[in-house]
């Protein structure tokens, strides 16, 4: 495997994990002002946790505005309500508190508050004309790493799949990653957004190279770099076994903090790489199927690995994921081949179903769904096997009947 030595990592300026750190909230909020914007997840508020954590900084001396009507799915039109409330309240900085679409929102409403809409001004990479209002950004769920991330993503329902808004802007100035805060999250929202941490992270470890020049602008998402490959398997290692645990017994402290780190680490992989073919993938089939934006890309990846199985400098990536999750055997091949098999069943044990007709795709709708992803240019770009639609439709055609024990000829 060739050695990388150049890489980027754009990160916020402070990441505080474990346990407790919550009680940092006031030292990072100092640094960017006294009035807040605390854009939360409705299920907080009435909780004691969220009680407790806001009540240090009024202690403090900071004027905190608290908004919570944060929608499933981000509609656009939720956040111009959002940014109206935020230019009332003429915020130094906004603190999220939530799961991704939380922590999504306050990033979009820093983005409207600074530059005005709408929105679709910025779907696409690197469209953001400057930087955004402070985020403080603390996670509730643990996967999306929306706290150290470029990007957030929204439904437009003048677009046929969800959208993004990629730019290094987005990135939050301080990330507080407390697992304490995700004890209480449902068996399913654990286990989708659990696994999309490894999607993030097997995806990151499986980009690309950077193969970038240093001058001019470079792109939000460089492709696998020397940072994210010393990462990518750590975030592996500490996901697959406790993630069912995490499912299992939602009250294990240690699981989920397994978790949680691991999905940070995701996080910090991909916010710099990027993500390919399931995220690609995933988009159109959330938007048919209303189904949740992890358990798509869950589901696609051992297809996805597969696929890539034709190129050897993948085989040897897809090996080292393998070992990560626990793979003795012998060669390259078996390795990669344990991959596959240990993602297909983990996914089995916290309730990602196996195949695309289980979740109400019908046969038919392959061909558009292959042709929506491929205009995901800049996943494409970063995948580590050329994949232009008809290898889209053939991973589809893998995922639609479920099908793992053929490995796909060139
Ligand atoms: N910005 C990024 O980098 C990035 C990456 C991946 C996904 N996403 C986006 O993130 C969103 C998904 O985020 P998510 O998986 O965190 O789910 P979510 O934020 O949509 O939350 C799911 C549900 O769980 C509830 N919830 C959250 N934390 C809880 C807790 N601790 N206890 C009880 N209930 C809790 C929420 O109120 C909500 O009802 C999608 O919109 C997806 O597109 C963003
Ligand atoms: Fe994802």
């Amino acid at each position: 495997m060739k050695d990388l030595m150049a890489g980027t990592l754009r990160l916020p300026a402070r990441v505080h994990f474990g346990y407790g750190s919550r009680a940092q909230l006031s030292e990072v909020l100092r640094l960017n002002g006294r009035r807040v914007l605390a854009v939360v997840d409705p299920f907080l508020i009435d909780t004691p946790i969220f009680a407790e954590m806001l009540a240090a900084p009024a202690a403090d001396g900071f004027d905190v505005a608290v908004y919570s009507d944060i929608r499933p799915e981000l509609p656009t039109e939720s956040l111009d309500d959002a940014a109206a409330f935020a230019r009332e309240h003429a915020p130094d900085v906004i603190l999220a508190v939530g799961g991704g679409s939380a922590l999504d929102a306050a990033k979009l409403v820093g983005l409207l508050v600074t530059h005005g809409g709408p929105l679709s001004r910025y779907y696409g990479e690197n469209l953001v004309p400057g930087p955004v209002l402070p985020l403080v950004a603390v996670p509730t769920t643990a996967g999306t790493g929306s706290e150290v991330t470029p990007v957030a993503v929204v439904s437009d329902p003048e677009r046929e799949t969800k959208v993004g808004v990629s730019s290094p802007y987005l990135i939050p100035v301080a990330a507080i990653v407390d697992p304490e805060l995700t004890l209480g999250a449902p068996r399913s929202v654990t286990a989708f957004a659990g696994i999309d941490a490894l999607v993030h992270a097997v995806e990151s470890f499986t980009a690309a190279r950077f193969e970038g020049t240093w001058d001019g602008g470079l792109p939000v998402f460089t492709g696998r770099n020397a940072f994210t490959d010393m990462i990518a398997l750590r975030a592996v290692e500490r996901l697959a076994p406790a993630l069912p645990v995490a499912v299992g017994e939602p009250g294990n402290r240690r699981a989920r903090e397994d978790v949680a780190f691991g999905s940070l680490l995701g996080g910090i992989c991909f916010g710099a790489t990027g993500t390919h073919l399931s995220h690609a993938l995933q988009y159109p089939i959330g938007a048919f199927t209303k189904t949740p934006h992890g358990l798509g890309t869950g589901l696609l990846l051992p297809y996805v690995l597969q696929a890539c199985l034709r190129e050897p400098e993948a085989v040897e990536r897809i090996a080292a994921v393998g070992v990560a999750l626990g793979s003795t055997a012998a060669t390259d091949d078996g390795r990669a081949g344990d991959a596959i098999t240990s993602i297909a069943a983990l996914n089995d044990a916290i309730g990602v179903p196996p195949s695309l007709r289980e979740i109400g795709i019908i046969r038919e709708q392959l061909p558009q769904l292959a042709e929506l992803a491929s205009r995901s240019t800049r996943l494409i770009a970063i995948a580590p096997i050329p994949a232009p639609p008809e290898t889209l439709l053939e991973i589809l055609e893998h995922a639609y009947t479920g099908d793992l024990t053929e490995r796909s000829e060139p």
